[in-house]
C-alpha cells in the first residue's frame, strides 16, 4: 500500500476541514466527470479554492501513490542516480514533489510550475509543515508550460497527469522541451487506453531524441503493444481515509490507481530482461507470467514451474509491474 506520509495526510485533513462536505463532494463529482471525459483543457479545470481542495482530497493520494511507484521503480533501476534538483511541471498541489522527496533523500531543491494560483496556495500550505526539507523549502512558480522557454534545468523533471490536459497540437512540443533537459524525465498518465497512447507517443519521441527508457520498458525498441487491442499500464494500491471514502461515496477501504508511465534518461540504464505487464496467474505448482521482453517483445503466459526452484519462488512473489 502506498500510504501518504503522516505530515501530508494530517495537513490535507486540516485543509479539507475548511470546506463544507457537500461543497467538496459537489466539486469531486464535477471534477471526476471532467477528468473522465479526458479532453484537453482550453482553460484551467480547477476553477475555485473548493475545486482545489476537492482535487487534493480525492486525487492527490492517488497521484502521489502512482508517482511514488514510478519513481521508486526508476530509483531501483538506476541506483547511482541521486538527483539534487527537481522541476515538477503542472505540479498542482505538489504530489510529485512529496513522492520524489520520499524516494530520493538526495533532493535538495524542488520547483513546482503550475498555472492555478489556488493550487499553489494549497500546495504551499501542505508543504509548510513537511518534515522533508526538500518539500518544505520547495519553490512554487505560477505560470504556463512554455515549450519556447529554455528546457527545464534539473536532475529530475516530472510531468504527472498533465499531458492529457495539454492541447493535442502542443503535446509533442512540450515533450521535446522536456527532452531538452539534461535530467531524467518522468511522465505519468492515467492508466487508460488514452493515457497509454499519450505515453506511447511521448516515449517514441523521447527515444527519437536520444533518450533511453529507464522504466517500465526493458528496451528502447518500438512498443510491441497494438493500440486499440491492449494498453500498457500498472497499478498502485492506496488506503482510503474516512474522509476520502465520504468524498468518493466509496465503501472499500482501499483503491487501485491505474497509471501508464515512462521514465527516460540520457544514459543507458541497466534494465531487467523483461517486465511483468499483468497480474501473475498463480496456479498450484506453477505461475504464468505475461511479459514484455527485451528479446522477443510481448511474451504472454510464460510458465514457471515448481521444478525451476528459485525462479518459481521468485515468480510466486512477483507482482504486476515488477522487472523479471
Ligand atoms: C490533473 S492535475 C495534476 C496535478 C499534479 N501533477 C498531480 O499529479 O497531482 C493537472 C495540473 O496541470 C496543470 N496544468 C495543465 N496545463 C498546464 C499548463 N499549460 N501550464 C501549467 N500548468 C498546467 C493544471 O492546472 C493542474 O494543476
Amino acid at each position: 500500500m502506498a500510504v501518504l506520509p503522516d505530515d501530508l495526510s494530517s495537513a490535507l485533513d486540516d485543509e479539507l476541514a475548511r470546506h463544507p462536505l457537500p461543497r467538496l463532494t459537489q466539486s469531486v463529482d464535477r471534477l471526476s466527470t471532467r477528468y473522465r471525459q479526458g479532453d484537453a483543457a482550453t482553460s484551467p479545470i480547477l476553477t475555485s479554492d473548493v475545486d482545489v481542495a476537492a482535487y487534493a482530497g480525492y486525487r492527490m493520494p492517488a497521484t502521489y501513490a502512482a508517482v511514488h511507484a514510478v519513481l521508486a521503480e526508476a530509483a531501483s533501476r538506476a541506483p547511482g542516480f541521486e538527483p539534487r534538483t527537481q522541476i515538477d511541471v503542472g505540479g498542482g498541489t505538489g504530489a510529485a514533489v512529496w513522492a520524489a522527496a520520499a524516494v530520493w533523500p538526495s533532493l535538495a531543491k524542488c520547483t513546482v510550475l503550475e498555472q492555478v494560483a489556488g493550487a499553489i496556495g494549497l500546495g504551499k500550505r501542505l508543504a509548510a509543515g513537511a518534515s522533508l526539507p526538500a518539500v518544505r523549502d520547495a519553490q512554487w512558480r505560477r505560470g504556463l508550460v512554455d515549450p519556447a522557454a529554455p528546457a527545464p534545468d534539473a536532475d529530475l523533471v516530472t510531468l504527472s497527469y498533465v499531458l492529457g490536459e495539454l492541447p493535442d497540437a502542443t503535446r509533442a512540443d512540450v515533450v521535446r522541451w522536456l527532452a531538452g533537459s539534461a535530467g531524467t524525465v518522468a511522465l505519468i498518465e492515467p492508466g487508460t487506453p488514452a493515457g497509454y497512447e499519450r505515453i506511447r507517443a511521448a516515449r517514441a519521441q523521447l527515444i527519437e531524441l536520444g533518450r533511453h527508457v529507464v522504466a517500465p520498458c526493458p528496451h528502447d525498441a518500438a512498443c510491441p503493444i497494438v493500440p486499440g487491442e491492449d494498453w500498457c499500464h500498472f497499478a498502485a494500491r492506496l488506503p482510503r481515509s474516512g474522509l476520502h471514502r465520504r468524498l468518493k461515496a466509496a465503501t472499500l477501504g482501499f483503491e487501485d490507481e491505474k497509471f501508464a508511465y515512462v521514465v527516460a534518461s540520457r544514459s543507458e540504464p541497466e534494465r531487467p530482461a523483461a517486465r511483468i505487464i499483468r497480474h501473475p496467474k498463480k496456479h498450484k505448482g506453477w505461475v504464468a507470467l505475461d511479459l514484455c521482453t527485451s528479446s522477443d517483445g510481448l511474451t504472454p503466459g510464460v510458465a514457471v514451474s515448481k521444478k525451476q526452484g528459485a525462479q518459481y519462488r521468485a515468480a510466486r512473489d512477483a507482482e504486476w509491474g515488477d522487472g523479471w
